[in-house]
């Protein structure tokens, strides 16, 4: 047995560590200007809008490259269509009459490229920003859809699709699903380090695009 493998043994689950190590950058997170102002009812639709146009490129890579993966794969388990998010987003922006135009620089540009690059070929550090996005997607995410008709001052659910999880009527379950196939993941120490540290930088990311859309 190799040193990586024994380390596997006596690590605590990769879930366990994702949730301990991003604790602070989850807090972070949720104290950006943009989150605060969704939830305090300040943030215009227009503005909301152009932060799901920049986000839908980055869901829409991940996407495409986790629905092409092959049946043997390490991170094929994370093909999961019922917490895609790109065609919901897609169908909202076209409801707010909103297109994601590419853009060639800035924060959004930036956590677009990485994700791309993750991607080609897909490497298995793409499950931390899987990881980042759904399981936020499906936790805070929760929460944010349920005021956000009311904080946008929407006259309807319409253009809400990103918050309605049809395919997931228990997030509960789905977390637990989704903890125990990064639990299931083959990885060794460094693989582990490498992931956590991806993570973070994920939550960077996500961070500096909020910021930027709200400083737009
Ligand atoms: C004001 C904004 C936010 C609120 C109120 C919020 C709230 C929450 C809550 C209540 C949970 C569940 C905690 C648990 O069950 O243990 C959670 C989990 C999570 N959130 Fe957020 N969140 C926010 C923003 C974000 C953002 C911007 C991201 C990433 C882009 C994010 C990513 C995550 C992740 C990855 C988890 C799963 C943690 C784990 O169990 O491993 N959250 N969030």
């Amino acid at each position: 047995m190799d040193a990586g493998a024994a380390s596997v043994g006596t690590e605590a689950p990769l879930s366990t560590l994702l949730r301990k190590e991003t604790k602070v950058a989850h807090r972070l997170a949720e104290g950006t200007r943009l989150a605060r102002a969704f939830f305090t009812g300040k943030l215009t639709v227009a503005r909301y809008a152009e932060g799901l146009a920049r986000l839908y490129p980055v869901y829409a890579a991940m996407e495409d490259a986790l629905r092409a993966l092959s049946a043997d794969h390490p991170l094929r388990g994370f093909c999961l269509p019922r917490v895609f998010r790109a065609d919901a987003m897609l169908a909202d922006l076209r409801y707010f009459g909103v297109s994601p135009e590419p853009l060639r620089a800035g924060a959004a540009t930036r956590y677009l490229a990485r994700v791309v690059e993750l991607t080609q070929p897909v490497q298995t550090l793409l499950v931390a920003h899987a990881y980042v996005r759904y399981m936020g997607d499906v936790s805070g995410g929760i929460l944010a859809g349920r005021v956000a008709q009311r904080v946008l001052r929407l006259p309807s659910r319409e253009g809400l699709a990103f918050f309605a999880f049809e395919g997931i009527p228990e997030p509960d379950v789905f977390r637990r699903e989704f903890r125990a196939l990064l639990d299931a993941l083959p990885r060794d120490r460094a693989g582990t380090r490498a992931i956590v540290a991806e993570a973070n930088l994920a939550f960077d990311l996500n961070r500096a695009l909020a910021d930027e859309v709200w400083d737009a």
